[in-house]
Order: C-alpha cells, then structure tokens, then sequence
C-alpha cells in the first residue's frame, strides 16, 4: 500500500494542475463523470465530476486500496464491512460503519476487496473529487444493503487525461 504521506503528495501534484484538467472534465447533466489523470503500474488517479442527485450503488473497487479527496463541493459518504458469513438473504453480510459529509479536504481510505462505500452529492451543486486506486482494477463489485453481490461491473472511464 502506498504510504499516507505519499498519497498527499500525489494528489497535491494533481492539485497543482487543476486549472490546467478541471475545464476538460466531461459534463452531464445527472450522475457523475470519471476522468482518469495519470496511470502507472502501481496506481491510477481519477477525477470524478458530481452532478446534483449523483449516487452510486454501494461497491468494492475489486481488490485495490482507494483514498479518496474533496476538493469541491461536498460528498455524503456510506462507508461498509462486507464479512464472510453467509446470510439467510443470500448475502454475506454488510456491516454499516459510519456515515459522514466530507467536505473540501475531506476524504476516506478504503484497504480492498472489503471495504466497500457508497457516494452521493445531495447538494444542488456540483461536486469534486480526486480518487487514487492502488493498483488500477478493472472490474468491481456492486452489493445490496444484505452484501448480496449484485452484478460485476467494469470500471471505465468518461476521458482519459494526462497530468
Ligand atoms: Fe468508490
């Protein structure tokens, strides 16, 4: 795992050059955009654009560390344990473990495949967000409130940049 400090000063690096990304950032109108920054064998970073009403299901990010910033707006945040008892429901347990507002300078660090989250921007305003995922995945998981996996999805991407 990349060391805290070093998780710092990697998205600090990608701060210095927002003015530079943050115009070429896909727009909609719901949800939300992910525009990935930088790419190497040890990691990615990803810009993600939040629109109002903006809401993830709740998911893993396969089996990757992921340490996300605010950098605008703000973003509700559920965070989960997803355990290894199987459940009458047929998932295999999901434990609730806070739920928070994260503002500008805020952010989580989620270590693997079961730490899960999910991520909404509840506000009328558009929200910003810098992600790092230790390695790059390819494909996550998406579960219900019982940790019933639902579907395998494939993380893509809306633009690929290069800062
Ligand atoms: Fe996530």
């Amino acid at each position: 795992m990349i060391a805290a400090l070093d998780i710092d000063r990697i998205i600090a690096e990608r701060l210095a050059e927002r003015e530079r990304w943050e115009p070429l950032l896909p727009r909609k109108k719901v949800g939300y955009t992910r525009s990935r920054l930088f790419a190497s064998d040890a990691f990615e970073i990803l810009a993600l654009l939040w629109f109002p009403g903006a809401t993830t299901p709740i998911h893993d990010h396969g089996d990757s560390y992921c340490a996300t910033r605010v950098i605008a707006g703000e973003l509700h945040v559920a965070r989960y344990i997803r355990g290894d008892v199987a459940t009458a429901a047929g998932g295999s347990g999901l434990r609730l473990v806070g739920r928070s507002v994260q503002h500008v300078g805020e952010g989580d660090a989620l270590d693997g495949a079961r730490d899960l989250h999910s991520v909404a921007n509840k506000s009328p305003n558009e929200a910003l967000s810098i992600h790092l995922y230790a390695p790059r995945y390819t494909e996550f998981g998406i579960y219900d409130e019982s940790g019933l996996r639902l579907a395998t999805a494939t993380a893509r991407y809306d633009a690929v940049l290069n800062f």
